[in-house]
């Protein structure tokens, strides 16, 4: 049956997601509280949607609960269930041991399996009928990432009247790639349902455009994507398509007012000292996930003190460790190896009271983490593939006295807007040792000049800008 709008259902902007902003969490007592949700989505699109009157459709991050809409400072929330088993099929299986892997270069191997693909199909129905319940009539709908690609295309079946976006916020494979995919006309299938589908990076668009035309026969224009501009276009019967770039970005203003605060300012002395004083602090902040390239980088920093170009007294590394995925097998095997390479390096580097690398599997609080990203010296932010990375971003947005440096995986989106910063290809562990040095012992002007750049960038490029032209783009009224 077709859902009709409910009685109250005046959303005229609805975000749709996989997760809700905030997590459900169960502590040990037996009590439920709300925590932010990991990850670079919800960091981008919380502070923006909270400025607008707007509803989120989403899961609350645990399985086989029932949670009544509710509102939090202006937003209304409605969760979406999911079982026990969709929980493994559909969000660990199809969306985290299929798409991620697949979408990310094939940096471990994808599982393609008929079940889980069954049960992403089950879920996609679900938000899609969520959706089609809470949006009004002819509101704006902004479907978010790799788990909903074929909730457009079943949206708009059920509400044709609604104006509908899609964003992927992670990267859009080469085309030799995404043809492994046993379910890739339905995939494309899935997103052409939108009137605007958004990459972050115009290699993306342009990629799937060609899928368009070669899995489902339609006829893209030919002409080159721009960035914010020149999006391609797509006739499917009688509507126009577009399919554009649009690079997400952060709260940049937020965060650079928050990190000049007396208490971070503080708290980031305090760090300093608790560290032990050392010349250098080196900084990794990441989701514990294999596509980040933690492993590589402390690997780096392994053979640097080996070879005597970094002292252990003069360094401190710090790797901050999201949990993330903690069931999905690549993620538990790179757990592991993470952890043995932290125990080597500091089983040879490390004295009493001072380990070579402080490494905490823990997420920390913005106001925690600003303070981190005031202290380092030096920030690491090495993945083998990332769509976007949002704290390399951030990291730049905390640095109003230009200090700090930052190295750069080319293969990270931010790469082409973060072009002064120490580059590296993370698959060249001496290119990434060589950077690392370079970085410890830059010269203060230098960074300086370097850091200004890279502010400019961020500063002028933050995450409103990103939601407003994706949504011009889009053609609504809610970029306003
Ligand atoms: P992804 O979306 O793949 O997780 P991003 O770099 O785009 O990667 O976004 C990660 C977000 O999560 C950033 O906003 C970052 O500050 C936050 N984050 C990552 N690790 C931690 C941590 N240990 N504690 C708190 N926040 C973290
Ligand atoms: O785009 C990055 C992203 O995958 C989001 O879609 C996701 O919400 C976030 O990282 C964190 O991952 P998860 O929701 O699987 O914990």
């Amino acid at each position: 049956s077709t859902p009709s709008p409910r009685s109250n259902a005046r959303a005229e902007f609805v975000v749709v997601a996989n997760r809700l902003p905030v997590d459900l969490e169960r502590t040990a007592d037996g009590t439920q509280r709300w925590t932010q949700s990991p990850g670079g989505l919800v960091s981008a699109l919380e502070p923006f949607l909270r400025s607008r009157k707007g509803a989120w459709v989403g899961w609350p991050g645990v399985p086989d609960v029932e949670v009544d809409e509710f509102s939090d400072e202006g937003l209304v929330l409605h969760p979406v269930t999911l079982t026990s088993d969709e929980v493994r099929d559909y969000y660990e299986g199809f969306s985290n041991a299929t798409l991620w892997p697949l979408y990310h270069d094939v940096v471990a191997r994808p599982v393609f399996d008929r079940g889980w693909w069954e049960s992403y199909v089950r879920v996609n129905r679900r938000f899609a009928e969520a959706s089609a319940a809470v949006a009004g009539k002819g509101a704006t709908v902004w479907v978010q990432d790799y788990q909903l690609q074929l909730v457009p295309t079943m949206l708009r079946e059920l509400r044709p009247d609604l104006r509908i976006g899609f964003f992927l916020h992670i990267p859009f494979p080469p085309v030799e790639l995404f043809m492994q995919l046993p379910w890739r006309a339905e995939i494309v299938r899935g997103l052409i349902g939108a009137d605007l589908v958004g990459f972050h990076r115009p290699g993306g668009a342009q990629n799937f455009l060609w899928l368009a035309r070669q899995l489902i026969g339609l006829e893209p224009s030919r002409g080159s994507v721009g960035v914010r501009s020149r999006p391609g276009m797509v006739q499917v019967g009688d509507r126009t398509v577009r399919v554009g770039a649009f690079p997400i970005s952060i709260d940049a203003a937020g965060l650079d007012s928050l990190s000049r605060s007396k208490a971070v300012q503080e708290r980031a002395a305090q760090v300093r000292r608790e560290l032990g004083d050392p010349k250098t602090v080196l900084l990794g902040v990441d989701r514990l996930d294999y596509t980040k390239g933690i492993d590589l980088r402390l690997q780096a920093f392994h053979e640097l003190l080996q070879e005597g170009r970094v002292k252990s007294e003069d360094v401190a590394f710090v790797q901050l460790a999201t949990p993330s995925r903690e069931r999905v097998e690549h993620y538990r095997q790179m757990r592991g190896e993470i952890e043995q390479i932290v125990g080597r390096i500091n089983g040879e580097f490390g004295r009493v009271g001072h380990p070579a690398v402080h490494y905490l599997h823990q997420s920390v609080n913005r106001s925690e983490l600003a303070a981190f990203f005031s202290a380092a010296d030096v920030m690491v932010v090495t993945p083998l593939r990332d769509g976007m990375n949002l704290v390399c971003k951030e990291y730049v947005a905390c640095r109003h006295d230009l200090g700090g440096a930052l190295v750069l995986s080319e293969f990270a989106g931010a790469a082409a807007e973060l072009s002064s910063a120490f580059l590296v290809n993370p698959h060249d562990l001496d290119g990434v040792k060589n950077a690392l040095e370079q970085a410890i012992t830059l010269d203060p002007a230098e960074g300086r000049r370097r850091m200004r750049a890279l502010r400019r960038q961020v500063l002028t490029h933050d995450v409103d800008r990103w939601a407003r032209s994706f949504l011009e783009a889009l053609g609504t009224e809610a970029a306003a």
